[in-house]
């Protein structure tokens, strides 16, 4: 064996949502002791892996496209006597792996979100195959272990801010949505290993840390004590890792907010004051016909209830114009919830139908123009958007603490979210870095400054639709940098 093992390109490109993040880093893992090393552009790649989302129609198409633009660097390689892998994973390759592999005979792999722990075997079966017509891998069964029982430990420092998958799958079944047939039905790890996780992210450098699932408040795990744990009480018992000062959980249903969920807003400090709650739309009539299974009255207390709890929660949500059906009355409804209940941002989509779901198959019922759906959605964006902009307003002149997570575009630009999500952009004049690091009224100067990981508290300067501009709180001697500086 040679020793010196020459690294491998891996080229991963993630879609969708958060927990395709989660599942592209853990691919990278898997792939690590293997030789591949992440790159970020695909040229030159021994392995490109696309991770693909299903939700919505455009979704997949982009899929083809990008599939399209790896063909000629495939060949290329190919030319030079080199591989290209090309993979797709994700949820259009669990709902789509045969139309993929018609479509593109070129990709090499094709393999679903439950089973990527199998990659070094796939991709010792594929490497020795080559994209032979009809010799791809094709990996799409739902396999009986959980996939988290084979994962290696991290292979990369996961930054201050990290994800841990703590529930997958949906056995919800909302009438438009794809996520039951891609993910699989609902499975919690157990506390045990979420808590060793976190412990290993915090002592890998996280300080804060988000629980992903599918429907992360439908977890209910097997507790260290042998019972079965909620969310609400793993929460707690997360925030009680020293080192660990945030948490967040994303993506929830209201039918799961417990009282136990609800009063750690109350009680867990770590736990930030920001909670995406799709609600899809305030018109019972549409809710009953998405098989949401609340009315939109049950969102109305659930937001109450919380709000009694965190009275500073920030919200956002989820919302769908032009589901079959949805008549101006219906979409009413929904503007009035969105005018009562007040969100510090949100998603909203036109209704896209499904090949499988139950609404793309729905007879009888009147399907919403698209001329209709256009301009629903831009009435609704514009009410959304005037609700951001007037949450982000009300932060001015607030000191917040922020965690910056990546730099901006200039030197001296910080990017990192407040509290409550909100994006927020600092800016330092090379004058009060300098400064700042000198001041020995400071003790320790470079802790007065920002920097990439770290938690600070700024002063909010300025509100944008969508984003804060901060500076650094002003102190006396920050003062006085300002106005004798250069
Ligand atoms: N598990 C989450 C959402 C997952 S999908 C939940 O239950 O809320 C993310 C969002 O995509 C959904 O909340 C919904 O607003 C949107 N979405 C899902 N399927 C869609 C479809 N067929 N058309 C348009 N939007 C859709
Ligand atoms: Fe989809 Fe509904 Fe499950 Fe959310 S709860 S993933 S919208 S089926
Ligand atoms: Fe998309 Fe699958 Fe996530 S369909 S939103 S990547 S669960």
């Amino acid at each position: 064996m040679n020793s010196a093992a020459v690294a491998k390109k891996l080229f991963v490109k993630t879609y969708g949502c958060q927990m395709n993040v989660y599942d592209s880093a853990r691919m990278a893992d898997v792939l690590a002791p293997l030789g591949y090393a992440p790159v970020p552009t695909p040229d030159g790649a021994d392995m490109v892996i696309l991770n693909t989302c299903h939700i919505r129609e455009k979704a997949a198409e982009k899929v083809f496209s990008e599939l399209g633009r790896l063909r000629p660097l495939q060949e290329a390689r190919r030319a030079e006597g080199q591989q290209m892998l090309i993979a797709v994973a994700g949820c259009v390759a669990q709902a789509e792996g045969d139309e993929i592999l018609r479509r593109a005979p070129y990709v090499d792999m094709v393999f679903g979100p439950q089973v990527y722990h199998r990659l070094p075997e796939m991709v010792a079966r594929a490497a020795r195959t080559g994209a032979e017509r009809g010799a791809a891998v094709l990996e799409t069964d739902f396999p009986v272990e959980p996939k988290f029982d084979f994962l290696p430990e991290l292979s990369a420092p996961p930054g201050a801010a990290a994800y841990l998958a703590v529930q997958e799958g949906c056995d919800k079944f909302c009438s438009f949505c794809v996520v039951p047939y891609t993910r699989g039905a609902e499975y919690s790890r157990p506390a045990a290993k979420v808590l060793a996780e976190a412990r290993r992210l915090v002592a890998a450098g996280a300080i804060e840390i988000t629980l992903l699932g599918q429907n992360v408040n439908a977890y209910h795990g097997e507790g260290p004590d042998g019972g079965t744990w909620s969310l609400g009480r793993l929460i707690r018992a997360l925030a009680g890792i020293a080192g660990l000062v945030r948490l967040r959980y994303t993506t929830s249903h209201p039918l799961e907010m417990d009282e136990e969920l609800i009063s750690a807003h109350r009680d867990v400090p770590a736990l930030m004051p920001f909670l995406h709650l799709p609600v899809q739309s305030g018109s019972d009539r549409v809710l009953e016909a998405m098989n949401r299974r609340h009315r939109a009255d049950d969102y109305r207390r659930i937001v109450a209830r919380l709000r009694a709890a965190r009275p500073d929660l920030a919200l956002s949500s989820d919302f769908i114009v032009g589901f079959p059906g949805e008549s101006e009355a219906d979409f009413a409804a929904t503007l009035d919830l969105v005018r009562e209940t007040g969100f510090a941002q949100a998603y909203s989509f036109k209704y896209s139908p499904r090949p499988g779901t139950p609404a793309a198959a729905m007879q009888g019922v009147e399907q919403v123009g698209e001329a209709v759906k256009a301009e629903r959605l831009a009435r609704l964006q514009a009410l959304l958007g005037e609700q951001q902009l007037a949450f982000n307003r009300a932060s001015v002149g607030r000191r917040l603490a922020v965690l910056f997570e990546r730099p901006g575009r200039k030197p001296g630009q910080f990017i990192g979210r407040s509290p409550y999500m909100q994006s927020v952009h600092l800016a330092v004049h090379p004058a009060v870095h300098r400064a700042a690091a000198a001041d020995d009224r400071i003790a320790d100067g470079s802790q007065a400054l920002p920097a990439l990981g770290r938690l600070m508290e700024v002063e909010i300067a300025a509100a944008h639709p969508v984003s804060l501009a901060a500076r650094l709180p002003m102190r006396p001697s920050a003062l006085s940098v300002m106005a004798h500086g250069e």
